[in-house]
């Protein structure tokens, strides 16, 4: 099994940068704010104050509340605390969902471009990853996703918004979705660790929130790290039938324990009180993909306008010569000092993924490299 490919390439960033060279790096999908203030505290609060023994393996019942009342605001979903189970990420989150639901053989669909994660949890579950490729706009194709569904399909992965295409389902494909998965009884699990971060007013729809059966076969993951800046933290959680919250809890508690206590608490803090610098981060980021959209319009990349997350997903595919986009990447980083991701990680090789979770001037620097990397 290969390690993280965008973590590989940051580590070839940074090797470079130690180095001396002044390298642009649009590789790492984590955003560059600090965690909100009330984040910080009540981490401090937590180390000060001495809680920080073991918890319930599925995380402290007042966090798991806190989760529900959470779902209930943003997904109108009423969900009560047994529905959740508190992981150490959304990572983790997914991981244990796949361990739970994939039998030996099982496939899974996952939907181009697809995060490398999923297929290589699907895989360490004993399951087989199937691919489905997109329409041109980058969303789902529906028919191609009804004709890969085969006799031992059991279940799906979504991920909107999306990472790498910033793709948000619309309510009309959400429901397309769900019917199918009646029609086929599949499970879906939806990973909507990037709900909070949209833009030009959409709103994302979450699958559970579709009909009582929808729900019945929806299983949410969520956690802190892109909504309110606490990548490190490593704090996230799922939301579902209690036949799965149960079971994942059964297989924490066996295998890594409870979750990490002060982040927790950090986290109960970050959802009771909707911090003001999720707004303004949002903003922020809204504005990067304007400059970056207007960047790459200008130097004649088609790029799908992204609509959450905080990805950019142009297709390089006139500039490739023949190679993927892999080797494209690693011209860009060597000639550029530009890091982006190739397409290729996401099972679409004639495309790259810029992240705009960084400064202004990055991206303005960005786009003049690559511009000339591209002869423009
Ligand atoms: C689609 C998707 N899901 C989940 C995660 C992981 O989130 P966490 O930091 O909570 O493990 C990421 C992080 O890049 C992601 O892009």
């Amino acid at each position: 099994m290969a390690s993280s490919s965008t973590l590989a390439l940051a580590a070839r960033a940074q090797e470079l940068r130690a180095a001396g060279v002044d390298v642009i790096s649009m590789a790492v999908g984590e955003p560059d704010f600090d965690a909100p203030s009330a984040v910080r505290e009540a981490a401090c609060a937590s180390v000060q104050g001495g809680n920080v023994r073991y918890t319930p393996a599925a995380g402290r019942p007042s966090l798991r509340g806190t989760i529900a009342s959470h779902l209930n605001a943003t997904r109108g979903i009423d969900y009560e605390p047994d529905d959740v189970c508190v992981c150490h990420s959304a990572k983790h989150a997914l991981a244990n969902v796949l361990w739970v639901l994939v039998e030996p053989g099982d496939e899974v669909l996952t939907l181009a471009p697809v995060w490398d994660s999923y297929l290589a949890q699907i895989v360490i579950a004993g399951g087989e990853p199937r691919v489905v490729q997109p329409r041109a706009d980058l969303g789902p194709d529906l028919d191609a996703i009804a004709r890969a569904i085969g006799p031992r399909t059991r279940g799906l992965m979504l991920n909107s918004p999306s990472n790498p295409s910033g793709y948000v389902w619309s309510r009309e494909e959400i429901e397309q979705l769900t019917q199918l998965a009646h029609e086929k009884d599949l499970w879906i699990l939806s990973d909507e660790i990037y709900a909070r971060i949209v833009y030009d007013g959409v709103r994302p729809v979450s699958p559970a929130t579709i009909s009582p059966d929808a729900r019945e076969r929806t299983i949410i993951v969520d956690g802190s790290s892109k909504t309110f800046a606490m990548t490190g933290y490593r704090i996230g959680y799922l939301a579902g039938p209690r036949e799965v919250t149960r079971a994942v809890a059964r297989l924490q508690s066996q295998f890594t324990g409870s979750p990490n206590a002060i982040s927790q608490e950090a986290f109960e803090a970050a959802l009771r009180e909707e911090p003001p610098e999720v707004a303004s981060m949002v903003a922020e980021f809204d504005q990067r993909r304007e400059l970056l959209l207007a960047g790459l319009a200008g130097i004649g990349l088609p790029t799908a306008r992204p609509r959450g997350a905080f990805y950019a997903f142009p297709d390089v595919s006139a500039h490739l010569d023949g190679d993927d986009s892999r080797t494209f990447c690693e011209r860009l980083l060597e000639t550029e000092a530009l890091a982006v991701v190739p397409g290729a990680v996401f099972r679409m090789g004639g495309h790259v993924r810029l992240s705009y979770a960084t400064s202004l001037e990055h991206i303005g620097g960005a786009l003049e490299r690559l511009g000339r990397f591209l002869g423009k």
